[in-house]
């Protein structure tokens, strides 16, 4: 658990709550975390998964682990302590994105159960929902795919402490989600994370999504 550094801060309290945002954007705030080896699908799946949220007129945002390593999260290597804090920034983030009322995809390999648990008891302490998604796939799947050539160095011994290959990958004991990436389709993923939101009242289906409304408006405005 990281210290506290700050001495003499305390929260300060809105008028606006998460309940009256939640309102505005008819639903519920949460994060959705995938977990799993590079080249697993994590990144693939979010992106798909945000497209079908869109459609239901849901408000999702993508962190992914790349990306925020060239912004916020620079400064970090992949050292087990920069992974470490690099989970625990992302899990902060998220929980500002999901007290702002917006399910956050975050796909970072998190490859300590420690950390990640760590950002699962800091949603529970705020009763945000956190649902850890396992994107389960054999290393050998992942190494045949390599989308970014990042396996075929590691082997080489020009990438050290790479995930999978010479630095470690402990896989959660017990997901929300354990989804087999090397055996099943990206529709079919997306569906069981989709069945999962509206089956826990995550995601609340309106007769017509706003997304489309929007939609509607723009091409009205257009022509
Ligand atoms: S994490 O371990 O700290 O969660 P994160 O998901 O942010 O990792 O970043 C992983 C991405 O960084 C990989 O998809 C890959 O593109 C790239 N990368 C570069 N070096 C490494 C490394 N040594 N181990 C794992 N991923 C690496």
């Amino acid at each position: 658990m990281t210290t506290q550094k700050a001495t003499n801060v305390t929260w300060h309290e809105g008028e606006i709550s998460r309940e009256d945002r939640q309102r505005i954007l008819r639903q519920r705030g949460a994060t959705i975390w995938f977990t799993g080896l590079s080249g697993s699908g994590k990144s693939t799946i979010a992106v798909a998964l945000e497209q079908a949220l869109f459609k239901l007129g849901k408000l999702s945002y993508r962190l992914d682990g790349d990306n925020v390593r060239l912004g916020i999260n620079k400064n970090l290597g992949f050292s087990e302590e920069d992974r470490k804090e690099n989970i625990r920034r992302i899990g902060e983030v998220a929980k500002l994105f999901g007290d702002a009322g917006v399910i956050s995809l975050s796909s970072f390999i998190s490859p300590y159960k420690a950390d990640r648990d760590e950002v699962r008891a800091l949603h529970d302490a705020t009763s945000l929902g956190f649902i850890e998604v396992h994107v389960d796939c054999s290393l050998a799947e992942a190494e045949r795919r390599d989308p970014k050539g990042l396996y075929k160095k590691a082997r080489a011994g020009e990438i050290k402490n790479f995930t999978g290959i010479d630095d470690p990958y402990e896989a959660p004991d017990q997901p929300e989600i354990h989804l087999h990436t090397d055996q099943m389709s990206l529709e079919d993923e997306v569906q069981i994370i989709l069945d999962y939101l509206i089956e826990k009242g995550y995601v609340v289906q309106n007769h017509r999504s706003r997304a489309e409304d929007g939609e509607q408006t723009i091409n009205a405005e257009i022509a």
